[in-house]
């Protein structure tokens, strides 16, 4: 697998991230302006930095592609995951996120603790000389590869086989929903490495199984194997490895049978009713119910109240 370097399609990604955007007027997917950064990447690009990315009707395929190396992960990862999310197609309403090979992911690529770092990407000792803004930019912009797999208008699940560990548990930890072989071993590395765990991972984890099992999890660093993660709420479903395919294919054609629109609406709403008391959930739904109905039966939007100003 060849390296991505600074002169070569990483640096570009990498560089791109914190562009301006371009002012053709053309609006993503998001509802942002189109910019440089918002081109989608070919498979080529997409090759040298270890991702794959499919696109099969209305499901999208990410494949960490880096099986020799157990898709240890870089900031060109990241970066190319941001800019899949930035680039969806329209279409897509599940993304699925697997890794190639024996694991799902081995977490961050352990170069970056050496001083030669990552050809082209730097290492820890070059970024701890960057100023504080310009540090804080760059965990922001590899964060950013990690939350859109939460937006409302899609669902994510991870498919873990084997080792997930570090920035990999920290991946599975993004989607929405985790599909497990029995032989996943999940790992927050971070703590026995002097670091934290910084790539959005913390919070789902202790939304899953509060704060006192994920202090546990993550100041000890032990590996929680697929029974435990089914038992404390870090999986949905554990299958015999042959069959996590068709386990996946089934999870994800299941949740194509339900409206789009009233998918990403109930999302939503789920979203955001652990912050929510239960009157601000309750006039959440009946803000969400309203414009659901009305699009569905017609009638005068006019005086409808937006859900998101709930
Ligand atoms: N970075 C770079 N290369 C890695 C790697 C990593 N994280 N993990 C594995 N590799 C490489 C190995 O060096 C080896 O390469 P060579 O064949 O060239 O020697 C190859 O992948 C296969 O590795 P193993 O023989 O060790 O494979 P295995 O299947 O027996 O074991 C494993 C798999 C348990 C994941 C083991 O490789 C391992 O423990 N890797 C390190 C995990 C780790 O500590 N990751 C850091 C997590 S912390 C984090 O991610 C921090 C953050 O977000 C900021």
């Amino acid at each position: 697998m060849p390296e991505a370097t600074l002169g070569g399609s990483a640096a570009a990604i990498w560089a791109s991230e914190g562009a301006e955007p371009g002012t053709d007027g053309a609006l993503t997917r998001a509802g942002g302006v189109r910019g440089e950064a918002d081109i989608a990447l070919g498979s080529e690009e997409l090759a040298k930095i270890g991702l794959r990315f499919e696109v099969d009707g209305k499901i999208a395929t990410i494949t960490l592609d880096r099986p020799e190396k157990r898709n240890a992960q870089t900031f060109a990862t990241w970066s190319g995951l941001a800019r899949i999310g930035r680039t969806l197609p329209e279409q897509v309403r599940v993304v699925v996120v697997r890794g190639e090979g024996p694991s799902f992911s081995a977490g961050i690529d352990l170069r970056m603790f050496t001083p030669e770092g990552v050809p082209g990407q730097g290492s820890f000792a070059s970024a701890a000389v960057l100023d504080g803004d310009t540090f804080g930019e760059r965990i922001t912009e590899a964060q950013e590869g990690f939350l859109w797999l939460r937006r409302p208008d899609i669902v994510s699940i991870a498919v873990v086989q084997g080792h997930a560990i570090g920035a990999g548990f920290q991946l599975a930890l993004s989607c929405d929903l985790r599909i497990l072989a029995d032989d996943a071993k999940f790992c927050m590395k971070e703590p026995a490495l002097g670091l934290v765990p910084d790539l959005t991972g913390t919070k789902p984890l202790v939304d899953l199984v509060g704060v006192a099992r994920a202090v546990e999890i993550c100041l000890t660093a032990r590996v929680v194997d697929a029974g435990e993660a089914l038992r404390i709420g870090l999986a949905e479903q554990v299958v015999p490895r042959e069959e996590l395919e068709a386990a996946t294919r089934r999870l994800a054609s299941a949740l194509l049978t339900t409206d789009r629109d009233a998918a990403a609406a109930t999302k939503r709403l789920l979203q955001g009713a652990v912050g929510r008391t239960l009157a601000e959930q309750c006039a959440a739904e009946r803000a969400e119910q309203a414009v659901r109905i009305r699009a569905l039966f017609g009638g005068n939007a006019a005086g409808a109240q937006e859900p998101s100003q709930v």
